[in-house]
């Protein structure tokens, strides 16, 4: 089986998203609420995320790192955001930003198609100015968001969500260099990652597998987020989902019970652009 990434496939991975979204927001006592996420959700997609949580998918993250989305969304005071890898992302409509709010959606051509609409039947319109690009975040995708509008001259959050891990280093160092030329300063990112560990533990060698063999393939990963930032003049600081129970960290809501166990060798980064930092370019940039 190949290693790379299939569109249809990886899309899956974001109806699955809906799902643990949809199961979490019921809950009594719910780390995130997602009133829409139950729109994605069909019978199909639930039997499949049972198999693939079964399997080793390290669902307790995806409430961890919506949450940690949402609060800096909300504290950053940024006017304008981008959700990299979107997929089934609802913050548009169901956080409180606001008609001048600008909330950016990039995903694979086809991945975004009818969310809007299956939204706004369900009686969901966005709460801000949404718009949506089309593009392969491994290419040249830049052209598409400034085509939407956004404004590079501004502040903005940059969400990427379940996204690293379907990307390799140099992909993601790529992408990195790409976001951070788009950054003003006072820019935030967020984003989650496995940790390198995650990768080459033989007790996933299962779950690893039945990605790949889905056409989904994990092939990214993280030694220290923070360092991987640093060159990009990024100040960031990172937990792991393992360290989450014995270390409750600050910059977090205290994490209940049920998204602690099993911990994940998953990273949760939240990171600002530096405001006296200059943009690594091409030459001057990490390779
Ligand atoms: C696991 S889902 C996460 C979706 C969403 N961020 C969330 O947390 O619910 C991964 C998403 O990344 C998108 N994606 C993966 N590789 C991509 C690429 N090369 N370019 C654009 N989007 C990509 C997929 O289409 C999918 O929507």
């Amino acid at each position: 089986m190949s290693g790379e990434v299939r569109a249809g496939s990886v899309k899956l991975t974001s109806d699955w998203m809906a799902v643990i979204r949809a199961r979490e927001h019921v809950r009594p006592d719910a780390y995130l609420s997602d009133p829409c996420a139950a729109v994605f959700v069909t019978p199909a997609s639930e039997a499949e995320l049972d198999r693939v949580e079964a399997e080793g998918l390290p669902s307790q993250v995806v409430p961890i790192r919506g949450r940690l989305g949402d609060q800096t969304l909300l504290q950053s005071g940024v006017r304008q955001a981008v959700c990299l890898g979107s997929g089934t992302d609802t913050r548009a409509w169901r956080l409180p930003l606001g008609p001048a709010f600008t909330y950016y959606e990039v995903d694979l051509p086809g991945q975004l198609t009818g969310k809007r609409e299956m939204l706004a039947a369900a009686g969901f319109p966005a709460g801000c100015d949404v718009r949506q690009a089309e593009a392969d975040l491994r290419g040249d995708w830049t052209p598409a968001l400034l085509d939407a509008g956004f404004s590079p001259a501004e502040p903005v959050h940059w969400i990427a969500e379940g996204l690293f891990y379907y990307l390799t280093r140099p992909e993601a160092d790529t992408l990195l260099r790409a976001v951070t030329a788009l950054s003003a300063p006072g820019s935030w990112l967020t984003f989650d990652g496995p940790d390198d560990g995650f990768l080459h533990d033989p007790a996933r060698e299962g779950f690893l597998r039945g990605m790949r063999q889905r056409g989904a393939p994990f092939v990214g990963s993280f030694g220290d987020p923070v360092t991987w930032l640093a060159p990009y003049g990024w100040t960031g600081r990172a937990v792991l989902h393992r360290d989450l129970a014995a270390h409750p960290c600050p910059w977090l809501p205290a994490v209940p019970p049920h998204l602690l166990t099993p911990a994940q060798d998953v990273w949760f980064v939240q990171a600002r652009r530096d405001q006296l930092t200059a943009s690594p370019g091409a030459a001057s940039g990490p390779a």
